[in-house]
């Protein structure tokens, strides 16, 4: 369960938008009529959504109902001051705004700059109608919520496609994308996966282990010996069974995908974790990292790659 600040009061305003939009087709993503739907309708088709507010209250408010394209100073202020009042109770820790994506970098910069909030307003938008086959409003309504409800949130961010990005850098980069939004250089401030809000840049107090100090003292000859292993296509378990009867101590795999281990490997690596050996599970991807708990195999710490894993495992073994 993810853990949430303890505020019990959520607050959505709604301004238009492809979110809210609505076409005469569900193959139609570009022949649509932005800002359709009010903010109840919107929020009525996001499933899930009671589950993920845990018991809290949503409030919702129509603050707009505009394409982003004709954004105006006007609606700014209204949504400012909209923003300032639910931020200033007690009892709601945070507001989602529904924009559209046009110009949803003009608005959240515009509220960081006049509100500078400490608790969390998140902007979220969609690149699809609401009528579309697989619209994606629905599901960055869900990431916004995560977003907004997590502890480390603070300031105006925005979310789409999964990404989070801070007010001062977000910036639409693609016309149709679903992933339209980019910070540039500075990358995105985290990730939403499976409800879960990941940050980027995790500290270093998160790496500390148990009994790293022991390496400097143990002579460099001792430390447990950890390999690395890839899974691939026809990967093969002589290699696994090769290094058990060798007297390898542990054994870090970068595994496919969401860390999924070939068969034959797999079998392998299991016999060799019951005989005693660590077993830890990576993925050969280079960006993200295994959502979900595996069903053998242990993961490796989150935010390391393979060949650091193998250093943190050894440390580990170091008891
Ligand atoms: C808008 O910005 O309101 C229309 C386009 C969009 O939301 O993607």
């Amino acid at each position: 369960m993810v853990a949430t600040k303890n505020f019990g009061k959520w607050v959505v305003l709604a301004t238009g938008g492809t979110i809210a939009g609505t076409a005469a087709s569900a193959s139609d993503h570009t022949a649509y009529t932005a800002a359709q739907l009010g903010v109840q309708q919107l929020l009525s088709a996001v499933p899930g959504l009671q589950d993920a507010l845990q018991g809290d209250a949503l409030v919702c408010e129509q603050v707009a109902q505009l394409d982003s394209k004709d954004m105006d100073h006007a609606t700014w202020q209204t949504l400012a001051l909209r923003c300032a009042h639910g931020l200033a109770q007690a009892d709601v820790g945070g507001i989602v705004v529904t924009h559209g994506t046009d110009t949803l970098e003009e608005t959240a910069w515009f509220l960081q700059a006049v509100l500078a909030p400490t608790k969390p307003v998140v902007l979220t938008c969609a690149m699809r109608p609401a009528t579309a086959l697989m619209p994606d409003g629905p599901q960055n309504v869900l990431d916004a919520l995560a977003v907004v409800r997590d502890p480390m949130a603070r300031g105006v961010l925005a979310v789409c496609a999964g990404q989070i990005h801070c007010a001062a850098q977000v910036q639409k980069v693609h016309p149709y994308r679903l992933d339209a939004f980019s910070s540039g250089e500075a990358g995105p401030q985290g990730w939403v996966e499976q409800g879960r809000v990941r940050w980027a840049g995790m500290p270093a107090e998160a790496f500390v282990h148990a009994h790293a100090g022991q390496a400097l003292a143990r002579p460099a000859a001792d430390w447990p010996w950890v390999e690395v292993l890839h899974s691939h296509a026809g990967a093969d378990a002589r290699q696994v069974r090769a290094l058990v009867a060798a007297g390898v101590k542990g054994l870090v795999v970068a595994g496919t995908g969401n860390g999924t281990v070939h068969q034959a490997l797999l079998a392998a690596l299991t016999e060799a974790q019951s005989q005693g050996v660590a077993v830890r599970l990576c993925t050969r991807c280079p960006e993200g990292q295994i959502v979900g708990v595996p069903a053998v195999l242990l993961s490796a710490p989150p935010g390391l790659n393979v060949y650091k894993s193998r250093i943190a495992l050894m440390l580990d073994l170091m008891v």
